[in-house]
């Protein structure tokens, strides 16, 4: 029978048995432990989710269903409207204390810096003027982006010789962009900083003859629209050059949009093919053709756009557009908002 006998054996089960007990206890407090040490870290990170310190208005983050309307709308209301005779007194009251930037030009201390005559544009003498202030015959025109006048200069003469009295006004901060006297344009002078472009402008103005039909409105184009748009100033035909990146295009469009005369007006523009900004002037035109129901037309290197066939479109289109909003309706998918972005930028 050996050391254990039948007591022996049932001694042993008891002790196997309380270690069993005793290993299921220890295993189930751990488990215990792990599971209120995982609590304390739940809890945490809800806290962190529950209770974020408010951020102010400004920093937190916009919401992204509202965003998209929001960079689509522009002002589309301006004042009265001001009849053309009174539109050159307006400006010059309003901008130049009543008395023409041509008066006693040039003052002696810039006059060392002129030259008699400096014209130089891109396509400023293209067709597509000549086509279009044939079409329009406009009393008035609003330019963005003059430059040295060449463009400005050309549909003056080209109006004239139509028997037309039109008012040209040429927006531009004369700034040209930095660098632009590295190379062609060496010779506009400049001094501290201050650059001769606008005074080169006004000499060509005069050089020309044409400072009946030549105002500038020397500002950057958001800034001089706003002031055109509050005093009813209607444009009958504008010309958009100034900066060629899609965002400035996209801005300079639909500000200026504001300023065309009711059911006449046409706006064109310059550089529709160029590369800058990935074709930035061109997405800028097809964009606001598509919201708005337009038809662009190509001219060469240009864009023309004309008012839309029925008033209706621009509405149909938006709506396109809203059904197609991420987070709007079923499947707002990634996919879906490569969807709408692309509609957004497409070119048609
Ligand atoms: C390409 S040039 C205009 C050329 C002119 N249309 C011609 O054919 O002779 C562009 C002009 O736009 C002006 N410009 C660019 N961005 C502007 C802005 N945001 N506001 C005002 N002028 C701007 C520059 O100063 C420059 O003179």
């Amino acid at each position: 029978m050996g050391i254990l006998g039948n007591g022996g054996r049932s001694h042993w089960a008891q002790l196997l048995l309380l270690l069993g007990l005793a290993f299921v206890a220890g295993l189930m407090t751990s488990l215990f432990l792990r599971i209120d040490s995982c609590k304390d870290v739940f809890t945490e990170r809800s806290a962190e989710v529950k209770d974020p310190v408010p951020l102010p208005k400004s920093q937190a983050e916009p919401d992204l269903k509202t965003l998209p309307s929001d960079l689509l709308t522009f002002r589309n209301k301006c004042g009265e409207a001001a009849p053309v005779a009174q539109v050159r007194s307006m400006l010059l009251n309003q901008i130049f204390d009543g008395v023409s930037p041509f008066e006693g030009f040039p003052p002696p201390h810039v006059e060392p810096f002129l030259q008699k005559e400096k014209i130089k544009g891109w396509g400023s003498q293209d067709k597509v003027f000549e086509d279009l202030i044939k079409e329009v015959r406009p009393q008035l025109i609003v330019e963005l982006g003059s430059f040295l006048g060449a463009s400005a200069i050309h549909m003056a003469n080209l109006s004239q010789s139509m028997g037309l009295q039109t008012l040209i006004l040429c927006i531009d901060d004369f700034r040209g962009w930095p660098g632009f006297r590295l190379y062609t344009f060496k010779d506009i002078q400049q001094e501290h900083g201050q650059v001769m472009l606008y005074y080169q402008f006004l000499q060509n103005v005069i050089g020309t003859n044409l400072t009946n039909s030549i105002i500038p409105v020397p500002f950057s184009t958001t800034s001089a629209i706003e002031k055109l748009c509050e005093l009813g100033i209607q444009a009958d035909l504008i010309e958009v050059d100034a900066a060629h990146d899609f965002h400035s295009a996209w801005a300079d469009i639909n500000w200026a949009w504001s300023l065309l005369k009711p059911g006449v007006g046409i706006m064109f523009g310059h550089d529709y093919y160029l590369h800058v900004d990935n074709r930035g002037v061109g997405r800028a035109v097809h964009l606001f053709a598509r919201l708005n129901g337009l038809h662009v037309q190509p001219h060469g290197a240009h864009w023309i756009l004309r008012r839309p066939a029925s008033p209706s479109a621009r509405r149909s289109v938006l709506s396109d557009l809203e059904h197609l909003r991420p987070g709007k309706g079923q499947g707002a998918s990634r996919e879906h908002q490569g969807l709408h972005d692309r509609r957004l930028v497409q070119l048609t």
